[in-house]
């Protein structure tokens, strides 16, 4: 069985070179991992050890040899979670949501998937069109390239859950730009995505790179890594009363291409951190993760500011903390809130339950295999 949370855990180069931070990196380094552009010859065959991920100069064009056959495992693995909205029956949900969710509840859900949808729409246009450009190996942008449509899927998600519900489309995608709690977080993404989605950026600049690990580490570690990953769970709580189940299920699906999202990206960064000698501002780091926890109190306290059983606003934010403290452990840098504890025991099995055969006992309606029309 696939352990999604495992497969970053055990990618990461800090647990299996044993390194403590990125800014070991020693600047002799370079010169045996090559990517000296006068050298390289492109009349010869690619050599691995040529390959950059960024300022690299090998051809992009050639898949292998693999320097970064991580990075191809994440694209084979990828594809094992794989489904539509479609695949899962709804009928429960649009009975639960008329005739038995509470006012609070209704509020929670349509909140939560109103800050979703312009996430997941944020996560596409950064991997997209921020990141993906400017990576120079291919393997990197064969996974990211699948990444992108795994976003695009997670957008027709919400929207079929919108759809299926009969929610006032208008109202719920608006709904980011009028509430401020909401707001808040949308703005911290766009502002990182805005930095680097620029026609005039040189990564050779330390600056730059320096400002595009940030961005980078931003959205994988903080709006991926955490955002993301406790983003599911109110809804998650409603599943386990036996409410909204349909829903929930769509969202463990989402929520295991985020974790590797978020593995795949936190391992790109330590690569670059290794390949390039930067110095990691640890203090625009720490301020990070403070505005994101702040940011995520706000919007907790909006999406609960009535009782919903079973789950209460200081149990998300703790477990933003607990779930932050992990993601700066992968990245091999200090935990932010060393005192957090786990509040919610029950959200990593999320991740984990295999749910392949469950395609075939739930699933509504026919996989079309043949029989398309061109026209
Ligand atoms: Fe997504
Ligand atoms: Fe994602």
């Amino acid at each position: 069985m696939i352990s999604w949370e495992q497969i970053t855990e055990n990618n990461s180069p800090s647990k299996q070179a044993g390194a403590a931070v990125a800014t070991d990196f020693q600047p002799e380094q370079q010169a045996e991992i090559g990517g000296n552009p006068d050298l390289i010859d492109s009349t010869q065959p690619v050599r691995a050890e040529d390959k950059r991920v960024v300022n690299g100069c090998s051809d992009i064009n050639q898949l292998a040899p693999f320097k970064y056959p991580w990075a191809w495992k994440y694209f084979i693995n990828a594809n094992k979670n794989h489904w539509t909205p479609l695949d899962i029956n709804m009928a429960q949900d649009i009975y639960d949501y008329k005739h038995k969710l509470t006012e609070a509840e209704i509020h929670l859900y349509e909140n939560v998937l109103s800050y979703l949808t312009t996430s997941d729409i944020l996560a596409m246009r950064n991997i997209g069109l921020a990141v993906m450009e400017k990576m120079t190996a291919p393997e990197l942008q064969i996974y990211q390239a699948r990444q992108v449509y795994e976003e695009s899927l997670h957008t027709w998600t919400y929207q079929h859950c919108i759809e299926s519900l009969g929610l006032n489309q208008g109202e719920v995608y608006n709904r980011y730009r009028v509430v401020p709690e909401i707001n808040r977080k949308i703005q911290m993404a766009n502002t990182r995505i805005s930095s680097i989605l620029r026609n005039d950026i040189d990564l050779s600049n330390s600056d730059e790179l320096h400002n595009f690990i940030l961005a980078y580490m931003f959205f994988a570690a903080v709006f991926e890594g955490v955002w993301f990953y406790n983003g599911f769970s109110p809804i998650f709580s409603l599943q386990r009363r036996g409410l909204m189940k349909g829903t929930a299920e769509q969202f463990q699906y989402i929520m295991r291409d985020e974790v590797m999202h978020c593995g795949f990206g936190i391992r790109v960064i330590q690569q670059i951190l290794v390949e390039n000698r930067i110095t990691l501002d640890l203090k625009a780091i720490k301020d990070m993760w403070e505005e994101a926890e702040a940011a995520e109190a706000s919007y907790a306290h909006y999406i609960l500011k009535k009782p919903v059983l079973g789950y209460t606003a200081n149990d998300h934010i703790e477990q933003f903390r607990f779930i932050a403290n992990r993601r700066a452990r992968q990245l091999g840098l200090v935990e932010p809130f060393p005192n957090a504890t786990c509040a919610l025991p029950w959200l990593d099995e999320q991740a984990n339950i295999r749910k392949e055969k469950n395609f075939f006992e739930t699933r509504v309606t026919e996989y079309q295999t043949g029989g398309l029309d061109w026209d």
